[in-house]
């Protein structure tokens, strides 16, 4: 039996890894061993209950406030006895964490095989997000193995030397859990939430990356506020991530403004619920410009370049930057524009077709039993 171990430590790392974790389960011939760093708590808790994921391995490394050092030190001193107990012939991560990054420098080091799952998104700026795109390029690599989301993504790896043979394109898990949440059958209904006014326009927001603490995040606090001013149609719907250097800087500027919530993380059914409900997004969050065109829903992306362009060259989302001027623009033109609203709503999803998992589990097992 080939024994693999999925590793994640984030909520996008969960969202994202529980279909493949659920099709590897089916697969008789793998012994899976699930393992969360733990890098986030309660957003990671939320994510691995809606999927009734169990990990074997909990480092519960989290501390407030956490460096990346912290981080990266607590998940190399706890993985080597792990993979003393696992023996794993493959390790997968996902995406572009410190999680992600610090498991496959370990696995690295013990040379085995690193199976990266969400390979070759590129942003071509070092700092942009940060940390993420030096993540991201590190772990290429090292890696043995790629699960490009797109051509494009795959094109990245080539375009870095990386063999041709060990890039599979496949589409992002992020399209299957999306899909599997979204139109899920048998399950109780979404608790509404009460305090939204029916009559009004939703725009959903989120924003948390590190590039943006300080002015750029307060930045779009502002370009909110003014949104509701001139909008009086509309209410916003903030689910603030919980990062106390976002937190603090969404709460000090933004409470008490009229018709803009500020409430916790939702849990993904919910937030995907949400999504349904919206009229458009706004957000710095990578995995959202994934999911909003399945639910045809158009996305801002507050941020000044992206490694999600296929959605831009799409025309499902719209790199808006950062300055409060230009979100506010961009989402009055929506607003006000109906040709536009529909054209950037009923665009195919060119991140994946909900089959990813499925994709990647029938390589890694191929692989495993070499
Ligand atoms: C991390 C990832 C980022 C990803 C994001 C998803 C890195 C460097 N960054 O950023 O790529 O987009 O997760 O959300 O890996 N906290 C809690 N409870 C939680 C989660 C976080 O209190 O459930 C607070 C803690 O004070 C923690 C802080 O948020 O120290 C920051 O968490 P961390 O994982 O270090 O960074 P993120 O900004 O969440
Ligand atoms: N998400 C969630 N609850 C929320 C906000 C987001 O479950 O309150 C989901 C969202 O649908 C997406 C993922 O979390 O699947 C994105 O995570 P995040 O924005 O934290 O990270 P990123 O994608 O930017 O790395």
């Amino acid at each position: 039996m080939s024994r693999i171990l999925v590793t994640f430590g984030t909520r996008p790392e969960a969202i994202k890894l529980a279909p493949l974790i659920i099709q590897l389960k089916k697969e008789k011939s793998v012994n899976l061993t699930v393992c969360t760093t733990g890098q986030h708590r309660h957003m990671l808790d939320q994510a691995m209950k809606v999927f009734g994921i169990k990990p074997d391995f909990d480092m519960n490394i989290m501390i407030k406030d956490q460096t990346i050092e912290q981080v990266i030190s607590m998940v190399l001193i706890n993985i080597g006895r792990i993979f003393d107990i696992v023996k794993p012939d493959i390790v997968v991560v996902q995406g572009d964490t410190t999680t992600a990054f610090a498991i496959s420098m370990a696995a690295f080091l013990r040379k085995i095989k690193i199976a990266h799952v969400e390979a070759g998104l590129r942003s071509h700026d070092k700092y942009k997000p940060f940390p993420e795109e030096a993540n991201r390029r590190m772990i290429s690599h090292i890696a043995d193995l790629h699960f490009a989301p797109t051509k494009k993504a795959a094109m990245n790896l080539t375009n870095e030397n990386i063999d041709k043979k060990t890039i599979f394109v496949t589409g992002n898990t992020g399209v299957d859990a999306l899909i599997m949440t979204a139109y899920r059958r048998g399950k109780a209904p979404i608790e509404p939430l009460h305090f939204l006014d029916k009559k009004k326009k939703l725009i959903l927001v989120t924003a948390h990356r590190r590039e943006s603490f300080g002015k750029p995040l307060r930045d779009i606090c502002k370009a909110l506020k003014r949104i509701v001013y001139i909008c009086p149609d509309v209410e916003v719907l903030y689910p603030v991530h919980l990062n106390p250097s976002v937190k603090k800087t969404v709460y000090r500027i933004i409470k008490g403004a009229d018709r803009i919530h500020l409430i916790e993380p939702l849990s993904y059914e919910k937030f995907v619920h949400v999504m349904k409900l919206s009229h458009l997004i706004l957000t710095d969050s990578g995995g959202i410009q994934e999911e909003a065109p399945s639910l045809k829903k158009p996305v801002l992306v507050m941020r000044e370049v992206t490694e999600r362009e296929e959605g831009i060259a799409a025309g499902c989302s719209r790199l808006v930057g950062l300055d409060p001027a230009s979100i506010v623009r961009n989402v009055v033109a929506l607003l006000d524009n109906k040709k536009l609203y529909s054209k950037m709503a009923n665009v195919k999803n060119p991140y994946g077709d909900g089959k990813a998992s499925k994709r990647i589990a029938r390589i890694l097992k191929k692989i495993a039993s070499r």
